[in-house]
């Protein structure tokens, strides 16, 4: 059997085709562009469609490699998941024949964790490979495993496996987290819809994708409200019921684009955009001096004087919603290349989440990194095309930005890791005036 999928000992990962974004920078950007749908929410909905043996259906899913893996990770498992129509899934969750989320899932998206919590409180038990880490640090998952475990399922860890099970139905009880944790939240909410009781979840993260996977659980028939800033309370159901739902739109991938603007010295307009959701991004903005207006869901920003050297230094520091997003720290570095004076960055959620700046240098910025937590920023330093290299979503979108921003043909090596997150990222600058290619690496029409 040759194409038979390996057994996890024998896992290698996937060789993926190597890209780049080739970048002709310099140019400001100007016009309209539409936000797509958010990521981090849909994948989480993917998860909780197991939850029920109906069917749930999902529109504005965004375009992107993630979808793409949770959705095979779904169908591996005996889940049927329909691609009807572009930015619509249907998930019908009746017979799932492999508790087992393999580690092949594991490597490729870390998210894969989420299955845990739906999985094992709808069936029982499952087989579950430990992410482990990423680019951005070693990211654990003790926090989604503890929270399990108190809600009464017994958890063992060997040769890279949870093996996990609750016979019976998980019990409703106090979860109370020493620190937040988004996907830590949602895994032990998901876990909660169907188990035997009352469960608070404390302290529960705040970011609008949790509320958004709220609403789609209560249409799904979960007893499940936030009912105080920092609380969520879960009271158990036997069964729930299929849904429908509409993915609200990604905030991250809203902010690139507006940074984009920003920093080209351009003027964009975001459509159908979470305005709502932008609030500290819309600070720094603020402080920064940089013209931004919001009119229900279309954010305006004109970056035109940064020329002039019109930008001011900010101070920024990563914090749990509604803080700014640590998946806005890369981008917003970039945009503080180009501001002038000095700024500082806390990155206050990751460990190594700002090792990507040694990339940026090499395109003119002057930044140092004190630590893994703090680096300053020298503004303003104009950029110059170069060749670099990508190490994970966020750091890639931020390095097309910098490309973009510069003088200069540059050359951005990793494609694959800003496709796992950014729907039809190159056509959406490419319609907004940038000279942007995705090439493959190697070939003629590459410098690499
Ligand atoms: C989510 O990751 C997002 N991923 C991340 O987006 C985002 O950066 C992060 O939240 C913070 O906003 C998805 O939603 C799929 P956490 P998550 O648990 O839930 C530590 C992107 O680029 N921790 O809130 O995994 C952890 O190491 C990605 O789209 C533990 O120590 O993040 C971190 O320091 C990257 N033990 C902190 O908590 C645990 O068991 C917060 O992480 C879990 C987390």
């Amino acid at each position: 059997m040759a194409d038979a999928k390996p057994f996890h000992w024998e896992f290698t990962p996937e060789a993926v085709t190597r890209e780049v974004f080739r970048i002709e920078g310099g140019v400001p950007l100007r016009g309209e562009v539409p936000i797509s749908g958010s990521k981090n929410a849909a994948l989480k909905m993917f998860a909780a469609a197991t939850l029920t043996g109906e069917r749930c259906r999902f529109s504005n899913v965004p375009e992107i490699e993630d979808v793409r893996v949770m959705a095979e990770t779904l169908r591996d498992l005996g889940v049927v998941v329909d691609h009807p129509e572009p930015n619509v899934y249907e998930i019908a969750s009746g017979d799932v024949e492999w508790l087992f989320v393999p580690l092949e899932a594991a490597a490729k998206m870390r998210a894969s964790f989420i299955l845990l919590g739906p999985l094992l409180t709808r069936f029982g038990r499952v087989i579950i490979s430990n992410p482990g880490g990423d680019r951005i640090g070693r990211r654990p998952v003790d926090l989604h495993v503890e929270a399990m475990r108190t809600l009464g399922a017994t958890i063992e860890y060997r040769n890279g496996y949870y093996f996990a099970t609750a016979p019976g139905r998980l019990r409703g009880t106090e979860v109370r987290f020493p620190f937040v944790s988004v996907m830590g939240t949602e895994n032990a909410m998901l876990a909660a819809t169907l188990a035997d009781g009352h469960t608070v979840i404390r302290p529960a993260a705040q970011e609008p994708e949790v509320d958004d996977l709220i609403a789609f659980l209560q249409k799904m028939g979960a007893d499940v409200a936030r009912t105080f800033p920092d609380t969520i309370e879960v009271r158990g159901k036997r069964r729930l019921r299929g849904a429908d739902h509409d993915v609200l739109p990604d905030r991250i991938e809203a902010g690139t684009f507006a940074i984009a603007g920003a920093v080209t010295g351009g003027q964009v307009t975001l459509t159908g955009a979470p305005c709502d959701h932008m609030t500290a991004l819309l600070e720094v903005f603020a402080r920064a001096g940089i013209e931004a207006e919001c009119e229900a869901d279309r954010i305006m920003i004109d970056g035109r004087h940064v020329a002039d050297g019109g930008f001011r230094a900010v101070d920024i520091q990563t914090s749990p919603y509604p803080g700014l997003a640590t998946d806005l720290q890369p981008p917003t570095c970039v945009l503080l290349t180009q501001a002038k004076g000095v700024s500082t960055v806390n990155e206050a959620i990751f460990e190594d989440r700002l090792e990507w700046l040694t990339e940026l240098n090499r395109m003119g910025a002057r930044v140092d990194i004190n630590d893994n937590h703090h680096a300053t920023i020298h503004g303003r330093t104009p950029l110059h095309g170069a060749d670099a290299e990508i190490g994970d979503l966020r750091a890639g979108a931020s390095l097309i930005l910098a490309a973009l921003a510069a003088d200069g043909e540059s050359t951005i090596h990793g494609a694959h890791h800003v496709q796992r997150g950014y729907e039809n990222i190159e056509r959406k600058f490419a319609d907004l005036g940038a000279r942007i290619a995705r090439l493959e690496e190697g070939t003629d029409s590459t410098s690499s």
